[in-house]
């Protein structure tokens, strides 16, 4: 049964004709009253196809609430709580990627999702962990300036024969360093059946552990389809919560149950309710940066397809 303010969002979103959507690591309340709920590459699919709302309530981090807007500049994107921030998206500057172009002038630009976008319109195009071997594929380049997620690149190179060279040498996400092998190892005696799922942004010895590197879209369509019972999940907590209300049979177990994205957990039901009666906070992207980070998110859109 909802809550009495999650019935509240609920007539709200209604009355204001808005659309709430939020990233897999959002918590189970804020998941119940979702539209829509998805990985990065997901949530950007599903921006383009936000027709007939004039409020996007966006439940995830600075870059995606962007994303969005880029995608829909004639709508009102607003963030619950403005300071919602991707920490590994700041890491990468858009200077930074105009000295490394420099040094680097053959190479393409792939960037990570997460990236602010000043640095999205420095880059020949973007990808998400679901799609990003795929789009280095693509490309003719040879050498690739790939940023700002270390791990990713590394995942990405031993999976092609391009040069990739990632900028700035040591992006990552502070919740995907918190897994170790060690752990892994302890769960996997408990569970000897259990098929071990680990997201790229984790160290290269955990990916090592991992039966599959998945996006936690990809999480999730792995499970649907998979008759296993047990799965160790090597990524954000609340991604076992969205596995687990959407697959009662299933029996995902965190890989460390204090891999938590405080970042994303700003946010909170108060805030939703707030951020649909004021209509605030607002996410803009000055238009010059937003036309051309937009052909780089467009471009990574027409490459996964
Ligand atoms: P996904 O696109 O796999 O959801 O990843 C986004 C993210 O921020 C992971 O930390
Ligand atoms: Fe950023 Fe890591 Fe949080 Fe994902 S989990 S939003 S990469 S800090």
């Amino acid at each position: 049964m909802l809550k009495k303010i999650q019935e509240e969002i609920l007539q709200l979103k209604e009355d204001k004709n808005a659309i709430i959507l939020a990233h897999n690591y959002q918590t189970k309340e804020i998941q119940e009253i979702a539209d829509f709920i998805g990985d990065s590459l997901e949530l950007c699919i599903k921006a383009t196809q936000i027709t007939d709302k004039d409020l996007v309530v966006f439940c995830g981090v600075d870059f995606m609430a962007e994303t969005a807007y880029i995608l829909n500049p004639e709508k009102k994107i607003v963030i619950p709580d403005a300071g919602a921030e991707c920490p590994m998206a700041h890491m990468l500057p858009a200077g930074e990627i105009k000295k490394a172009k420099k040094r680097f002038p053959d190479a393409a630009v792939v960037l990570y999702v997460n990236t602010l976008a000043e640095a999205k319109a420095e880059a020949d195009v973007l990808c998400t962990s679901a799609n990003a071997i795929k789009i280095v594929e693509s490309l003719k380049e040879k050498t690739i300036l790939f940023g700002p997620d270390s791990n990713l690149a590394g995942y990405v190179s031993q999976n092609t024969d391009k040069e990739i060279i990632p900028i700035p040498e040591n992006g990552h996400c502070y919740v995907h360093k918190m897994f170790s092998p060690s752990d892994i190892l302890l769960l996997k005696e408990k569970y000897p059946e259990a098929e071990v799922l680990i997201h790229p942004e984790c160290d290269s010895e955990v990916q090592e552990m991992g039966d599959q590197i998945l996006s936690t879209g990809g999480m999730l369509d792995h499970i649907h389809a998979s008759n296993e019972k047990d799965f160790i999940i090597g990524t954000e907590i609340d991604m076992v919560t969205r596995i687990k209300r959407e697959n009662p049979d299933k029996n995902p177990v965190p890989a460390f149950a204090e891999a938590i994205c405080e970042n994303m957990k700003l946010h909170t039901l108060e805030k939703v309710k707030n951020s649909l009666i004021n209509e605030e906070f607002v996410v803009t992207v000055p238009e010059d940066t937003m036309k051309k980070a937009l052909k780089s998110v467009e471009r990574m859109l027409e490459l996964s397809k």
